[in-house]
C-alpha cells in the first residue's frame, strides 16, 4: 500500500444553468467523476483539481462546483487556471484562501513528501506566468524541508508540440526552473492540466504528466498551426496517483468506460480467442 494515494482531476470547465459546453454537460461529467472516485477510490487521501474549475468565472458556476465537490468523501485541493477568478472562487468556497496579492497557492505535507500547489494564472491571458513574488514563495517552500517534492500547476512549463496550446503555456519557464534547479534531485514530479489531453515526459530532469480534461479534450494534431486548437471528445479521465518517498505511479482512469471486465487468469470460456472475437464484435451481453 502506497504512503499516499490521491486523484488528479483537471479542467472541469463547469458552467451554470445546467447548460452544455460544446454539446457536453460539464456538470454531469463532474458528478460522474465524483461518483466514480467515491465508489472506486474512497481510500484516496485527497482529490486535486488542477485548475479551470469553471469555464466562465461567475459566482453561480462556482456555487454549483462547490455543491458538487461536497459529495467527495475525501479532502479537496483546488487550484486556479486561466478560466478561473481567485476572488470569486474564494467567495463561493470558504476553504479557498486567496493571499493578499491574489494568489491561490499552498503546501501540503504528506508521508510521501511535500505537495506544492502553484498558481500560474496570468490575469487576462490564457498563457501562464510565474512572477517574482510567486518565485519567492516557491523558493521559501523548497527551502523549508529536505523532503521529496511533488509540484502541481495549471500551465505546462514547456512546449508540447501542440502549437496552439504552446502559445498559451507558462511564459516564465527559465525563471521557474532557476528556483527549482538547486532542489532538482528531490523534485519528483510535475502534475499539470490546461492541455486537456494525456501527455507524459520529462522537463529538464523532472518527470511530468497531464490528464484529459473532464468535459472536452484537445486533439492530437501536431500539424495544426498556432492560430488553432483542434478539439475532440476523447473519453474523459482522471489520474489515480500512488506515491511513496521513492516512487510515483500514475494511472489514467477513463471513468466512463463500460467495456466488459474479464479475468485473464480465469477466462470465461474454454477458447480465449473466441472470447476476444466476441468482444470485438460487440456481442458482450452473451458473455455476461
Ligand atoms: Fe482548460
Amino acid at each position: 500500500m502506497a504512503a499516499l494515494k490521491f486523484i488528479q482531476v483537471t479542467d472541469v470547465h463547469l458552467i451554470s444553468g445546467g447548460r452544455r459546453l460544446y454539446g457536453v454537460s460539464p456538470e454531469r461529467r463532474l458528478h460522474a467523476a465524483i461518483d466514480s472516485i467515491n465508489q472506486e477510490h474512497s481510500d484516496a487521501d485527497f482529490v486535486v483539481f488542477t485548475g479551470d474549475l469553471v469555464h466562465w468565472p461567475d459566482a453561480e458556476s462556482y456555487a454549483i462546483f462547490a455543491e458538487a465537490i461536497k459529495r467527495l468523501a475525501m479532502p479537496v485541493k483546488l487550484m486556479v487556471g486561466n478560466h478561473d477568478d481567485p476572488h470569486i472562487l474564494a467567495q463561493s468556497i470558504a476553504d479557498v484562501q486567496v493571499e493578499p496579492d491574489g494568489f491561490v497557492q499552498h503546501a501540503h505535507q504528506t508521508p510521501a513528501g511535500r505537495c506544492l500547489f502553484l498558481d500560474t494564472r496570468k490575469a487576462g491571458s490564457d498563457a501562464g506566468e510565474y512572477c517574482s513574488r510567486r518565485i519567492a514563495w516557491l523558493n521559501q517552500q523548497l527551502d523549508a524541508s529536505d523532503d521529496p517534492v511533488m509540484l502541481f500547476m495549471h500551465h505546462p512549463p514547456l512546449k508540447l508540440g501542440l502549437k496552439g496550446m504552446d502559445e498559451a503555456a507558462l511564459l516564465d519557464q527559465d525563471a521557474l526552473f532557476a528556483v527549482i534547479e538547486p532542489h532538482l534531485a528531490r523534485v519528483r514530479h510535475l502534475f499539470f492540466g490546461h492541455v486537456h489531453r494525456p501527455v507524459f515526459g520529462n522537463w529538464r530532469g523532472m518527470s511530468y504528466s497531464c490528464m484529459r480534461g473532464l468535459n472536452h479534450q484537445v486533439a492530437l494534431d501536431l500539424d495544426a498551426p498556432e492560430t488553432s486548437v483542434p478539439a475532440s471528445f476523447e473519453p474523459p479521465a482522471y489520474g489515480v496517483v500512488l506515491a511513496d518517498r521513492d516512487q510515483i505511479v500514475i494511472h489514467m482512469h477513463e471513468f466512463l468506460d463500460r467495456s466488459p471486465r474479464f479475468d485473464l487468469v480465469t477466462p470465461a470460456g474454454d477458447d480465449p480467442n473466441e472470447y476476444s472475437l466476441n468482444m470485438r464484435h460487440g456481442d458482450w451481453d452473451r458473455m455476461n
